[in-house]
């Protein structure tokens, strides 16, 4: 038995040793299987166990397991001064004294809410209210309040988000026309910003982007108003002397309808890549209410008119700001963004 006992007590002293010298857990991991795995030494003891006389079994065997707890023990012990060691050690090569790197907290408006909170601006201060319209819209106000019949080609045009056959989301901020004067009866003197949506993507078009709305309607308003209104627009939005021309064009639910273009910011009307070398630049579409439109909200378009406009909010930012990407105002790098 004392030989038994002298045995263990060896294996326990060369394992000690063995943990002792370990100075990675690699070689801490090899000493735990060589002792106590289960093909390991002390292991290997414990299965001997039998062909020990029974008597002597209860004390070699009590002896056996202090032993084996005692080593689990001293070899937790030497991972945890090995864990220290390795913070040290990564301590040691970090310079504490060198200055912190400053994170980066300065939020800012985003650039198009930051345009369009300019373009409202403008408009407020001539005396327009701002309106609000849904975003998911009924077939009804975006199209056939506006004159747009169901089989109307303008449908295909627009490229419409259908939620289904009678829910849109929005093509344009001219949804909330009729629901305004649906409302209130004339005068009426709203702007309308807001989201619309069209199916359609490359660096010129995403399929969201902002417009604002403009909507008057009083008597005796004429296209001569709507000139007068859009030019001194433009150049409190530019901040300079702007040149403006309107040329003919179509939506049914004005009559007659233009597009406004003003002289190229960038060349300054000479002609450069951005203008494509017209020297103009096609910045909104408007035109004078169309009777039908009124028809549908019960104004009388004999006592009644009006004009509208609708303006494309990431136009006027790329322009304000020299963006050539549509794209960039909606992919959000920090990098762009901490520019304005
Ligand atoms: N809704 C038109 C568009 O999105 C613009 C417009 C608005 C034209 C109001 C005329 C009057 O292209």
């Amino acid at each position: 038995m004392e030989d038994v006992i002298k045995k263990l007590k060896k294996i326990e002293q060369e394992a000690i040793a063995a943990i002792k010298a370990s100075s990675s857990q690699g070689d801490l991991e090899g000493v735990k299987v060589k002792y106590l795995g289960r093909k390991g030494r002390l292991t290997a003891f414990l299965r001997e166990l039998k062909n020990i006389p029974s008597e002597e079994r209860p004390i070699v065997g009590k002896t056996a397991n202090e032993i084996k707890e005692h080593l689990k023990r001293q070899l937790e012990l030497k991972i945890q001064e090995l864990k220290q060691l390795e913070q040290n050690e990564n301590l040691a090569v970090i310079d504490i004294t060198l200055p912190g790197r400053r994170a980066y907290f300065g939020g800012t408006w985003h650039p198009i809410t930051q345009t369009l909170r300019e373009i409202c601006d403008v408009f407020l201060h001539m005396g327009f209210e701002i309106a609000e319209g849904p975003d998911v819209e009924l077939d009804y106000y975006n199209f056939e309040a506006l004159n747009i019949p169901p089989h109307h080609p303008a449908r295909d045009m627009q490229d419409t988000f259908y939620i289904s056959p009678k829910v849109v989301l929005r093509t344009h901020t001219s949804s909330i026309q009729s629901r305004i004067m649906e409302k209130q009866p004339p005068p009426i003197r709203v702007i309308a910003p807001g989201a619309v949506y069209r199916c359609d993507a490359d660096v010129s078009h995403t399929p969201m982007f902002h417009q604002v709305e403009g909507l008057l309607v009083d008597k005796d308003i004429s296209f001569a108003h709507l000139k007068g209104v859009l030019t001194a627009f433009m150049e409190a939005i530019f901040d300079k002397d702007i040149g403006v021309r309107f040329r003919p064009s179509f939506f049914p639910f004005t009559e007659p309808s233009a597009e406004m273009d003003i002289s190229c910011i960038i060349c300054g009307g000479k002609g450069c890549r951005v203008c494509k070398g017209t020297g103009w630049l096609e910045i909104l579409g408007c035109g004078m209410v169309d009777p039908a439109v009124f028809e549908k909200v019960g104004y009388d378009p004999e006592r009644w008119t009006g004009f509208a406009f609708g303006l494309g909010v990431e136009r006027i930012a790329m322009l304000k700001y020299g963006i050539n990407d549509i794209r960039l105002f909606f992919e959000n790098h920090l990098r762009f963004l901490k520019q304005f």
